[in-house]
């Protein structure tokens, strides 16, 4: 997949100016997350089957691709990571299909907890990791939007979300955490997210142990071994999975990087004067 998907001008453009009145009072995080969701926007072409993930910047990827559908009839199917994420698509205008229905799709663009330099990730935060996973690794692609404070050096900062069956959970955790002591990982401890005061309960009704690793020495080592543990539904560490990195900034700036073929592009994005709304210009 090439990068400048919509003609060499729009990215050879130093700055691009957007047209999403829904941008105005954004802070510098939210502009951040906006900036990576719209620039990834544009590699959803007509024809394609989209798989959307969960979270905020997330959100603005299904808001943009909802303006697309509108303004350019934008004609896509799409397969959600969440029930929230779905109920957004329908209302902005997208088609929502089952993934048993899409089978496999051409591109999925979801966000992240943490990415590294291989593109990495842990994702999870959410509480959505188990669809995410499926949905991204039924792709041809998967590109990762994220702000840049979600690029780290080592992953493990953030917690470490597992999914975990509710029959024996208690059992799952203590044998997750002796599974930790024996691993190159800095903290070994766990807790059973919650939500209010009651256990945080994902789509398909399992819960979510989060790892408080501090830092993954071998994150492919980890991700197999958690996976073997009895009660253990799925990880949230992503290897090899993500294609392309989307890195957004609050000034509006935007990186994008394929692992693949090596390419980056940088673009700038800065809203559009009232007069120019519903155009994207280079200028
Ligand atoms: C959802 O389960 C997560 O994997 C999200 O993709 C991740 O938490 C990123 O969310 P934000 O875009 O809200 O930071």
């Amino acid at each position: 997949m090439a990068l400048a998907l919509r003609g060499e001008s729009f990215y050879n453009a130093t700055t691009l100016r957007w047209s999403c009145p829904m941008t105005t009072g954004f802070s510098p995080a939210d502009t951040a997350k906006f900036a990576s969701a719209k620039r990834a926007s544009a590699f959803v072409e007509s024809g394609m089957k989209v798989g959307l993930g969960t979270g905020s910047t997330a959100a603005h990827l299904v808001k943009c691709l909802g303006e697309r559908v509108k303004n350019e009839k934008l004609d896509i199917l799409a397969v959600a990571t969440s029930v929230r994420t779905a109920d957004l698509a329908r209302e902005v205008g997208i088609h929502v299909v089952s993934l048993d229905e899409a089978r496999w799709l051409d591109l999925t663009i979801d966000g992240a907890d943490e990415y590294d330099a291989e593109f990495n990730l842990i994702k999870g935060g959410g509480g959505a990791l188990l669809q995410e996973k499926i949905v991204a690794t039924a792709s041809d692609r998967m590109i990762v939007i994220a702000d840049s404070t979600k690029k780290v050096q080592t992953l493990g900062a953030f917690p470490l979300p597992v999914e975990v069956l509710g029959f024996g959970m208690n059992t799952t955790q203590m044998l997750v955490e002796e599974l930790l002591t024996g691993l190159d990982v800095m903290g070994t401890t766990s807790s059973l997210r919650k939500s209010g005061d009651e256990l945080f309960v994902t789509d398909e009704g399992n819960h979510i142990l989060d790892l408080h690793v501090e830092r993954i020495g071998n994150a492919r080592q980890l991700a197999l071994l958690l996976n073997q543990v009895p009660g253990v539904v799925e990880n949230g560490l992503f290897i090899d999975i993500c294609d392309v990195i989307v890195t957004g900034h609050g000034d509006g700036s935007v990186e994008t990087r394929d692992i693949n073929s090596g390419e980056t592009d940088k673009a700038r994005f800065e809203p559009a004067p009232v007069e120019n709304l519903f155009s994207d210009v280079g200028v």
